[in-house]
């Protein structure tokens, strides 16, 4: 039985005292939630406070990024040590927005998560397509080389705490969410491929959906097999709502 993961994306979003009142608020919703991993990805900034209030809770802390290196010359970048000294257990990788606004790269992501599960972080690998790729009909393709080029070099065992995010870009922020059909579709071929990469593990890895998951759609997407949790941004602002989404309907 793979046990679902709920993770809320801050994003850009929260200064370290409003982070810290919906870290207190949320716990206080959460507390008797045992069958679900809880994990929140505040700004970096905050990182330190939330995990500080959360510590003895059920929710877990996670880095939005990070970079491969341990230390050094480079100039605005967080390492994987830094990141779990302060209190992360998990890491987002390759977020779209990251591709997009950053130029991550199939290789920079790939970096990354060998860096995270190097230090003991277990990777939320965010893999998705853009509105033009679904319409013509690629987004197979597309998830295939980004979950291969991800992945690559990774040897089964290593792959044990990776966790995998479907987030097709179309939904991400525009409240167009993906129905559990298509959801449900990518995320069967996505642990298919992870079947092929990494053997053993994969019936084991955890994959979620994210774009536009809300109090209303979450039990839906969560009763298809191959959904084991959401990765949840606009959502996960409010507390109320990102409580609901722990609490989904099973
Ligand atoms: P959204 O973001 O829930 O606001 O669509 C999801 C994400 O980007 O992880």
């Amino acid at each position: 039985m793979r046990k679902a993961v709920i993770a809320g994306n801050w994003k850009m979003n929260k200064t370290v005292s409003e982070a810290v009142e919906l870290i207190c608020e949320l716990k206080k919703l959460v507390f008797d939630v045992t069958d679900t991993e809880i994990v929140v990805a505040p700004p970096f900034l905050a990182i330190y406070r939330v995990a500080q209030e959360a510590k003895g809770s059920n929710i877990r802390i996670s880095a939005q990024d990070i970079f491969w290196e341990e230390k050094g010359a480079y100039t605005g970048a967080v390492s994987p040590m830094m990141l779990s000294d302060v209190g992360c257990k998990y890491t987002i990788v390759g977020h779209s927005e990251r591709r997009q606004y950053f130029g991550e790269t199939d290789e920079t992501v790939n970096r990354k998560i060998r860096a995270a599960l190097g230090q003991g972080l277990a990777p939320i690998f965010c893999v998705g397509e853009v509105i033009e790729q679904r319409e013509s009909g690629e987004t197979f393709s597309v998830i295939e080389t980004q979950v291969r080029k991800g992945l690559s070099g990774l040897s089964p065992p290593e792959m044990k705490d990776l966790i995998v995010a479907y987030e097709p870009v179309w939904a991400i922020g525009t409240g167009k969410t993906a129905t559990g059909e298509q959801a449900e579709e990518v995320h069967a071929f996505i642990r298919g491929l992870l079947k092929e990469v990494s053997q053993g593990t994969a019936d084991n890895t955890r994959i979620l959906y994210g774009g536009s998951v809300n109090p209303d759609n979450v039990d839906g997407l969560m009763a298809k097999p191959n959904i084991d949790g959401a990765l949840v941004g606009g959502a996960s602002l409010k507390a109320e709502d990102f409580a609901r989404i722990v609490k989904y309907k099973r």
